[in-house]
């Protein structure tokens, strides 16, 4: 009787030695109040909305448009030497990026490839945001002498020849082929043209655009184990043991500092982890001789630019043009600002920052840590730069708590989804 007394106590010890080893700081770490849980709510998958709606692409959200779009984003044939698609920058495997700091085609590009994933919410393109549409910005790299290298003569071209049919069917065949035929069959430059052929010319171009972007908005991100964290408690808070085996203290702490002390939530907000807005962060200057001057140059760019929603191959009516017509054209936090990327998938998608500055997640933390001012230059900067961050004086304990919290922002990759492939 005694024996089994001594037994069942020490069973009872040892439970407890366990329990209090597993979970001696989780009481701490693992409490949560309702009002935790509803603000962790705002960043979790399943508070994103619907897709944005589109009033400038007609074909937005119509299927075939997707799969049209899926083939030309692998499509090697638009480029100038044949061996160029937009899936060599975005490649699914990395989560739509190229994993290096500066993209490389035909020659090297100035800012290193964001993720595709997650863009379509965004109301700016490009780290300079010098787009207003997923289907303009289709056409920057489609022209770019570094990338695709095309002129738009000779992208219609190649799509009289390999997907005339499918634009027909798609935009209802409101293309007078055999007037254009006689336009692209000279060799000319775009630039050379009247403003009348210009405009076919640029019909089909900015279509090509269109359904680019119908495929971008129908990727999607599976749950990362964050997202599965937050549902758990939202279902069932108290029951440690089923958090942690979603996230460990050392997340669960990184989460804490992420949305608390360390300040990221307040750039890095909502679902996908971005406000879309522009700052400037003191990330190291790439070109001290060709200073980038960011979201000043690129509102700049966006009023000259020739497709934006107020544009005429833009389906849209005026007056839905709002991000246009209220832009922001000047202030001196536009200098070397740029624009907030998306923590999801941040694990896999090194190297970091517009211009690949920074390799790891490590040498990231670090510079939130103790930034370096924005670099400054007279000549060639409008005015000095304003500096959207301050030092945090976090540890070394902190700082690996933070990384590891990034870790679990990273969804299961989908190769096996039919989106993430070239089509056959
Ligand atoms: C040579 C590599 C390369 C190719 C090819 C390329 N891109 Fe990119 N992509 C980049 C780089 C670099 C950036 C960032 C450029 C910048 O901000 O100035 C970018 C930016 C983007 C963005 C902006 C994302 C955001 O959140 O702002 C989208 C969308 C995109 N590319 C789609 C495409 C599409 C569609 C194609 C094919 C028509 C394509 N890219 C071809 C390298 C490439
Ligand atoms: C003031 C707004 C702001 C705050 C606060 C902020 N970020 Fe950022 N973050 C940005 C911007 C803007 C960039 C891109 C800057 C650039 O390329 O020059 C960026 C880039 C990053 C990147 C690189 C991502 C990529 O794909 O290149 C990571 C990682 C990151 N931030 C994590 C954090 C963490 C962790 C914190 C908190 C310690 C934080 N950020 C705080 C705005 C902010």
């Amino acid at each position: 009787m005694k024996k089994k007394f001594l037994i069942c106590f020490q069973l009872l010890l040892a439970l407890l030695f366990d329990t209090t080893q597993n979970f001696a700081l989780a009481k701490g770490s693992y409490h949560f109040t309702d009002t935790d849980v509803a603000f962790l709510k705002q960043f979790s998958l399943a508070s994103l909305p619907s897709m944005p709606i589109a009033s400038d692409n007609l074909v937005a959200d119509d299927p075939r448009a997707a799969a049209l779009g899926q083939r030309l984003f692998f499509d090697k044939r638009l480029s100038v030497n044949g061996k160029v698609s937009c899936a060599s920058c975005h490649q699914p495997h990395k989560y739509f990026t190229d994993g290096i700091a500066r993209s490389k085609a035909l020659g090297i590009t100035r800012r290193n490839a964001p993720t595709i994933l997650g863009a379509p919410y965004s109301p700016w393109f490009f780290w300079d945001g010098r787009k207003d549409s997923l289907w303009s910005q289709a056409l920057g790299p489609l022209q770019d002498a570094n990338e695709h290298g095309l002129d738009p003569i000779e992208i219609v071209r190649i799509i009289r020849k390999h997907y005339k049919k499918d634009f027909d069917i798609l935009f209802s065949n409101k293309v007078n082929w055999v007037r254009l035929k006689k336009v692209i069959d000279r060799p000319r430059r775009f630039g050379r043209l009247t403003s009348r052929q210009k405009t076919s010319v640029n019909q089909i171009f900015s279509q090509v655009g269109k359904a680019i972007m119908a495929y971008e908005r129908k990727l999607n991100f599976k749950p990362a184990r964050f997202d599965r964290f937050v549902e758990q408690l939202q279902r069932d808070k108290t029951n440690d043991r089923l958090l942690a085996d979603l996230m460990n203290e050392d997340e669960v702490a990184g989460m804490r500092l992420f949305m608390g002390r360390a300040n990221c939530a307040s750039c890095h907000n909502g679902p996908l982890f971005t406000n879309y807005e522009f700052h400037n962060i003191g990330a190291p200057e790439a070109d001290l001789e060709n200073v980038d001057l960011g979201r000043y140059a690129g509102v700049m760019l966006l009023q000259q630019d020739a497709f934006t929603c107020l544009s005429e191959q833009s389906d849209a009516d005026p007056d839905d043009c709002q991000e246009m017509r209220f832009l922001k054209k000047q202030g001196r936090e536009l200098v070397g600002a740029f624009k907030t990327p998306t923590l999801r998938n941040v694990a896999h998608t090194a190297p970091y920052m517009h211009a690949g500055q920074f390799a790891t997640l490590e040498a990231v933390l670090a510079h939130y840590n103790s930034p370096t001012p924005p670099y400054y230059d007279r000549e060639q900067h409008p005015s000095r730069p304003h500096f959207d961050i301050f030092p945090l004086k976090l540890d070394e304990m902190q700082i690996k708590q933070l990384s590891a919290f990034l870790h679990t922002l990273s969804s299961p990759i989908s190769l096996d989804d039919p989106l993430w492939k070239a089509p056959d």
